[in-house]
């Protein structure tokens, strides 16, 4: 198949910024199933505002994921979206808890958003020298993420 990326990016460079978004990709998709398994296993207290508050999550992780595989696309890339490529392809562990409680759901995941925002701004570095249309997407995927997380840290503080 005939090679091609955008242009004023050498082959080399777009590779780069696929592999890294690629990863990405990887962390947005096992984001919005985790989202959406919490959604369905959180229990008492306060479970129906935990509950209503991650559906808009997950559409808006959605949105972040179609943005970030049409990106690797534009570049010339293949983006890879099936569960087990995902899921060979993480550095980090499966969602651990199933059926818990508010707090307990939440502590998780706001680890879990510690992760995935953690990584999202090393690529948004990484990303300064190399391709500044995607690190402004990264970016403003960023500012959503950072504002999900406060949600989730916000019931826990004392
Ligand atoms: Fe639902």
């Amino acid at each position: 198949m005939d090679r091609y990326t955008v242009p004023g990016l050498d082959e080399a460079t777009a590779d780069k910024i696929i592999e890294m978004l690629q990863q990405r990709l990887n962390a947005t998709i096992d984001l919005q199933l985790t989202l959406k398994h919490v959604h369905w296993n959180v229990v008492g207290a306060n479970f129906i505002g935990v509950h209503e508050m991650l559906d808009p999550w997950v559409a808006d992780v959605q949105l972040m994921t179609d943005a970030i595989a049409e990106r690797i696309a534009t570049l010339g890339g293949e983006p890879m979206g099936t569960p087990g490529y995902v899921a060979s392809h993480r550095t980090w562990d499966d969602y651990k808890l199933a059926k818990a409680n508010v707090p307990e759901h939440l502590a998780a995941l706001e680890r879990v958003y510690d992760g995935v925002i953690g990584d999202h701004r090393k690529v948004i570095a990484e990303l300064d020298d190399l391709d500044l249309v995607s690190q402004d997407m990264l970016i403003a995927q960023a500012d959503k993420l950072e504002m999900q997380q406060w949600f989730v840290r916000a019931p826990l503080e004392r």
